[in-house]
């Protein structure tokens, strides 16, 4: 594949294996037709040896395409810490944290070193293999590996606890659709060819009748309308993900915490290119078809749409606020007058700054509580947000 964006190049052996998931991606579209852009993501992301959370060769933090709040530092997880420890005592002795899609592992690492109230069960559900080693290495370090059990999908028994996923609804394929004249085509990959060269390119097909009535729907519920060329993203699957996550939770909390918008500012006539991030040793572009495998792909999180699935599956729809506020709720930066050590200190302050400041983390990252029989309530972090 090719491409128009100045972005480093890969060494060659990635660069093979980038090809060989195109070239996939290539055979699939000339014996199918165009690849709705959702069947595309899950290749990229999941295809077996060769998507990016497949491969083996995705890298966290510093070394990778991006850093997510746990991969900051230790005060994300304090801060989580600090919520869960007051939550949890009304769960009693036996209560289970389920995390999801646990990348790195830091977090499982951070929250068993700080949480005061520890869980029975630690459960990461993590259906990558190559990722559930790196966490298990993560976790062996600090001597908690026998602590955790790694599922790859959630217990069907019910239980009492945390379900907790930072990061991972965006991860979740979307389709992709875009408002024409004559109404709404599904945005979907096909292949332009120059000679030998193959070039994999959008291409509107028709929708099918499930995302043709989602979107009606949505653009039912919006306040403004939307203009002709207007694109985006839709989560279809999310209420059924979202059933199968919570379907044995009995009674407790589930905190997502992600890049997202409510509806109206998800859906804004101003996105009109939607909300699809490509990321790439750290830089951010919008063309998912640049080194498939090698670049992680996600969309931000409609959180009203999280909202609806919850309450249609019985769950409580709790606070809903931005992840500034949600640290700042914690106080975990109460500490840093009493760190004596100045290097200590201002490394500190940097971490909290880039996990609440408006133009960092602090507010593009927005934190959704949704409960089940379960009454204490979080510590504050609740706003009027958009
Ligand atoms: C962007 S990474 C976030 C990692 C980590 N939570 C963090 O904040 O550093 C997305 C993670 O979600 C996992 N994942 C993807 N689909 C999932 C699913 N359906 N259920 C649970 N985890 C999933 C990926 O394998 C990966 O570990």
């Amino acid at each position: 594949m090719q491409s128009a964006l100045e972005l480093p190049s890969p060494p060659p052996e990635l660069m093979e294996l980038s090809h060989t998931l195109g070239e996939r991606v290539v055979d699939w579209i000339e014996q199918h037709g165009p690849m709705p852009f959702d069947r595309y993501m899950q290749m990229c992301l999941y295809e077996p040896g060769l998507g990016y959370y497949f491969n083996g060769l995705h890298k966290f933090g510093q070394d990778g395409d991006f850093v997510t709040s746990p991969e900051q530092g230790s005060l994300f997880a304090k801060a989580l810490a600090r919520q869960i420890d007051h939550i949890s005592p009304e769960w009693g002795d036996e209560w289970v944290l389920m995390e999801l899609g646990a990348g790195s592992g830091v977090l499982a690492r951070d929250l068993l070193s700080h949480l005061e109230n520890q869980p029975s069960q630690y459960l990461i559900l993590e259906p990558s293999a190559t990722l559930r080693e790196v966490q298990r290495e993560t976790l062996q370090s600090a001597g908690h590996h026998e602590r955790v059990q790694w599922i790859i999908e959630p217990p069907s028994d019910s239980f009492t606890g945390l379900i907790l996923g930072n990061e991972v609804i965006d991860a979740l394929p979307v389709k992709r659709w875009r408002l024409t004249d004559h109404g709404i085509e599904e945005l979907a990959v096909s292949v332009e060819r120059e000679g030998e060269v193959g070039r994999l390119a959008w291409t509107g097909i028709t929708p099918s009748h499930r995302l043709k009535q989602a979107v009606d729907e949505l653009m039912d519920q919006l306040p403004h309308a939307l203009p002709v060329g207007y694109e985006s993203e839709i989560l279809l699957d999310l209420p059924e993900w979202l059933r199968t996550i919570t379907q044995s939770l009995s009674h407790g909390v589930a905190l997502f915490i992600d890049y997202g918008y409510s509806r109206e500012t998800f859906y804004h006539p101003d996105r009109a290119a939607g909300t699809l991030v490509c990321h790439y040793r750290h830089r951010a572009h919008f063309d998912p078809f640049i080194w498939p495998g090698l670049t992680d792909l996600s969309a931000f999180v409609d959180f009203s749409a999280l909202a609806d699935a919850a309450q249609g599956l019985g769950l409580d729809v709790g606070q809903f606020s931005t992840q500034a506020l949600f640290v700042l709720s914690s106080q975990v930066h109460d500490s840093f007058a009493s760190i004596s050590d100045e290097q200590e200190r201002l490394k500190r302050l940097s971490e909290f700054k880039r996990l609440t400041l408006p133009s960092e983390m602090g507010e593009k990252f927005r934190v959704m509580a949704l409960m089940r029989n379960h009454n204490t309530p979080l510590l504050d972090f609740s706003s009027s947000i958009k």
